[in-house]
This record gives structure tokens, sequence and C-alpha cells, in this order.
């Protein structure tokens, strides 16, 4: 969002020892550490951080062949679409679908990384990360990183206590399968692949992804700015008597999630820019919030506190912030 204060101090790291070095000598001060990848999906407070951001640059590609499947490891700090093209290029499947988004490997287990019907969390065997709690390198299985929608222990209960320091994920070589998400099985349907390999996969979702959403090198954003809600049957029964198109999927278990940006869309804020606070909406995708012109995160916080009010006015849905604020 390019918004935010400084940080007192920055360090790159390019080895787990790096990150052991790094935590001790802010420790020493008795300064707090943050370790972030490329930051894409991060909303920085106007205050700064007094403390050490550990930037992660620990690179790995490794892939080795295990019965008809793939295992991948990663480092943390590989660029993330680098790693989706190099498991593409080797026939590798599980991530092509999460083509162009931006950021680090070591970031997408945080929020659980989906896009087009696919989720980190379905390819991710474990991570292993810097405890700062137990002070020793560990191993996490998938099964025990919590993961959810846009949701994990990492965010959530256990938000800052693990350095993410490399990923193994579990890939096959397979070609790929649907059903595929609507906007891709038509854009894949109008270009008559009806088998389309890895690679047409993965240049299907770019163009998509190209069409849809600004570009974080042009257009200051972090992507999606809220979760899609989920809201009880009851409540999704009444909005649908009142929108019959409505977009609305029913979750295993029970409740309905709705598409936050068709709700903001519809609360008139599709395409704005707001004279007051600088920012707006991406026109192609309301539920991208984009830095036209603000000149702080308070600016950014007062927009998302109008387009939060008119949804739940509308609507009855408190949307939820989606980028981590930090610190
Ligand atoms: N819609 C509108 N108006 C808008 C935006 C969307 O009417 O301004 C409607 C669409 O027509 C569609 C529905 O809302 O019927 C859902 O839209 P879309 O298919 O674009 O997906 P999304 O739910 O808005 C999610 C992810 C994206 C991911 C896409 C594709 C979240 C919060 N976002 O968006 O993730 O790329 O699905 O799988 O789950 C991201 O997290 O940064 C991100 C881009």
């Amino acid at each position: 969002m390019r918004l935010g204060g400084p940080a007192a101090y920055l360090a790159h790291v390019h080895s787990p020892a790096d990150v052991v070095e790094g935590v001790a000598w802010a420790e020493a001060r008795n300064l707090p550490v943050i370790m972030v990848g490329g930051g894409s999906n991060i909303i920085w407070r106007d205050e700064g951080f007094a403390g050490l951001v550990l930037v992660n640059r620990i690179p790995g590609f490794e892939l080795a062949e295990e019965g008809g499947q793939v295992r991948l490891t990663v480092g943390a700090g590989e660029n993330w679409d680098s790693v989706v093209a190099r498991s593409v290029a080797a026939g590798a499947a599980g991530i092509e679908r999460l083509s162009l988004i931006p950021g680090t490997a070591g970031a997408t287990p945080v929020q659980n990384v989906g896009a087009y019907g696919q989720e980190v969390a379905d390819a991710l065997v474990s991570v292993e990360a810097y405890d700062r709690k137990a002070r020793r390198f560990v191993r996490i299985p998938a099964a025990e990183c919590g993961f959810g929608y846009r949701r994990s222990r990492f965010n959530q209960a256990d938000r800052g206590r693990f350095f993410i320091t490399a990923l193994t994920l579990r890939l096959v070589r397979e070609q790929p399968r649907g059903p595929f998400y609507p906007s891709l099985a038509r854009y894949l349907a109008e270009r008559g692949l009806s088998r389309p390999t890895l690679q047409q996969v993965r240049d299907a979702v770019i163009a998509i992804r190209r069409a849809r959403l600004p570009d974080p090198a042009q257009v200051a954003n972090s992507g999606s700015f809220f979760r899609n809600p989920i809201v009880s049957d009851r409540h999704a029964a009444e909005l649908l008597g009142r929108y019959p198109d409505m977009p609305h999927w029913p979750v295993p278990g029970g409740g309905v999630k709705l598409a936050a940006g068709w709700l903001i869309d519809q609360a008139g804020f599709r395409g704005v820019t707001d004279a007051e606070t600088g920012m707006g909406t991406w026109p192609a995708q309301a539920l991208v919030l984009v830095n036209r012109a603000a000149g702080s995160t308070a600016d950014l916080l007062r927009f998302r506190q109008k387009v939060q009010d008119e949804v739940l006015r509308r609507f009855g849905v408190l949307l939820e912030q989606e980028p981590e604020l930090l610190p």
C-alpha cells in the first residue's frame, strides 16, 4: 500500500543461521522482531516499528521424485510465482492455479493463500520454522497448521511466534483436471481448451489476474482487502430474497459464503476514488482497495471504515480485513 511509518532496523536473512543471529541481536537490545516476505499483504501503521524487521531471503528449490509424486522443498524467501513457474515447467501439478500471487513462498501458509479453487494447504506437507517460544527450529506438519479459509495458526493463535524458513509441498505428475473455478472454466472454454496442460492453466490464471487485478508494482494495493464473509443460512436466505442474483456458496458444515467484492460493488464502491482519503477501489474488482493519493495508513483505515459501514448498513454483514495490520 506504500503507507505507514519506518522501521528502526531492517536486515535481510539468507539462512536459518541468519534468523537466529537476527533474533539474538534484537533480544540483546530489548527490541521486538518481525519477519516479512515481500510485504505485499501487510499494512504498516503510521507510527512505524521501533524494532527489527527481518526480510526473508532464504533460497532453495529442490524437487525429488517420491513414488509417482513429487516432493518439493523451497526456501521461504523464494519468490512464490517463480516457485509456481518452475513446478509447472517440471510437470508437477498442485499449485499452478496460484500463479502470479505476489510475495514469497514462506508467506503463503500464513494466510493459506488460495485462488481459482486451489489453496496452498492442499499441497503443503510441512513447514520449517524458528519457534520463538521454544527457541529452536521445528517442523510443523500441515495437519498442525490450523488451516482454514484465509486462516492458519500463523495469523491466528500463534501470530508472530514462528518465523517460517522452508516449505515442503507434495505435487503430482498429472494433467490438470476440472471442475475449474467459474472464471477459469470460462476462459479455457472460450479458447477451446477442454484438456488444458499445466502451462495452459498457469497462462490462463495469469491472463485472468492481469485483466482483473492491479499490478502492485504499478498501483499500490494488497489484493483482496477483505475476506469473503460467511453468514448463517437464515441471513443468506433473507439476502437472496432481496437479491436473487447474489453470488453465494454453501459452506460444508453450515453457513453460506458471500462475495465481499459483490457486496462492496452493490454498495456503490466499485472503481471509486474517495476525495477525502485518497483511497479507492479497483474498477474491475471492488474487493481490491487501491492507494491513489492517500498520505497515511489513517486515511486507509478511514476509507476501510466507510466501506465497512455501508456494507453493514445495506447487508448486515461486517467485512473482516484480510491483510495483516502491523506491528
Ligand atoms: N464481483 C462483483 N463485483 C466486484 C467483484 C466481484 O460482482 O467488484 C462478483 C463476481 O462477479 C463473482 C464474485 O463476486 O461472482 C466473486 O468474485 P471473484 O471470482 O473475482 O472472486 P473473489 O471471491 O472476489 C477470491 C479471492 C481472490 C482470488 C479469487 C479467485 C478472497 C478474499 N479473494 O476473490 O484472492 O484471486 O477468489 O479465486 O477469497 C487475494 O486474496 O488477494 C485474491 C485476489
